[in-house]
């Protein structure tokens, strides 16, 4: 399915109506940005490795029961998803502590977080995505009580599939973000789970092998996105 008009630039993907109104083409950037958009570089590779290991991962999720938005591949850095109607809400779990937390509660980086946190953050860049919880969700009307215990059992799921991934491939999932949306009647993970949205490290060394590395001004961004969908057999295809 061909890519029609664009809807939507975000910092990262840009949003494609297609010739059915319940398609939609995400169109995934090399644009990376960290810091509220403060800091930003577009990232060779980076759409096309996102955009691959993006499928692969909701490839894997579908087939162990976290429905979701991802329907083909229809390029090296595009993909065909449902159109979803998103809740304004981002699902963060954390199973060692790393980035925000550590700020906010001045722990430790590292320390494991067992069991696992969940936390809700507004999607609001204006406002910084803001830390919320529940009685806001319920107050704001953002979503409904059912829909919110949905996103949490998803995420919580996701996070029993994909820390036996990444640990099959020698990797630590550090914490990572989702967000969903309606699908006629139902609930479905949508936008992305890449390295960008997650923080992964070596299961020996610790070395980050995410987004930290752009944030951090660590280098080898892209290098060690490659090496992480190297690690999990991702096959990543490139035009000439
Ligand atoms: P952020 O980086 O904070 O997520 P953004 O809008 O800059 O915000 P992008 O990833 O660049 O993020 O943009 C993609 C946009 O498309 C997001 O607003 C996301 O919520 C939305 N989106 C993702 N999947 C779907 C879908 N299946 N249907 C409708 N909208 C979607
Ligand atoms: P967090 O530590 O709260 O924020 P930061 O990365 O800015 O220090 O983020 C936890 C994880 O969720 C991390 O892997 C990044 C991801 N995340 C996003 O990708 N976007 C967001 O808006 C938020 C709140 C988190």
């Amino acid at each position: 399915m061909k890519r029609k008009e664009l809807l939507y630039t975000g910092k990262a993907k840009s949003v494609y109506a297609t010739d059915d109104p319940q398609r939609l083409v995400l169109h995934f950037r090399n644009d990376t940005s960290a810091f509220d958009g403060l800091k930003k570089e577009a990232l060779d590779r980076k759409g096309a490795v996102n955009n691959q290991f993006n499928a692969f991962i909701m490839t894997k999720l579908a087939e162990a029961g976290v429905p979701n938005h991802f329907e083909s591949l229809i390029g090296e850095d595009e993909s065909l998803v449902k159109r979803l109607t998103m809740f304004p809400v981002e699902c963060v779990v954390r199973n060692i502590a790393a980035g925000g937390i550590c700020k906010r509660l001045g722990v430790t980086e590292g320390i494991d977080l067992n069991p696992p946190t969940f936390e809700f953050f507004l999607k609001n860049d204006q406002l910084h995505d803001p830390m919320i919880n529940e009685y806001h969700i319920r107050s704001f009307g953002w979503a409904q009580d059912s829909d919110v215990e949905t996103m949490k059992s998803l995420t919580f799921r996701v996070n029993d599939v994909l820390k036996k991934l990444f640990s099959d491939a020698g990797l630590l999932l550090v914490d990572y973000k989702l967000e969903f949306g309606r699908f006629d009647n139902q609930i479905l993970l949508g936008d992305e789970f890449t390295p960008d949205g997650c923080r992964l490290w070596d299961a020996e060394t610790r070395k980050k092998l995410d987004k930290d590395r752009f944030r951090q001004g660590l280098g080898g961004v892209i290098e060690a996105y490659e090496e992480v969908a190297r690690r999990l057999g991702v096959p990543l295809k490139f035009n000439a």
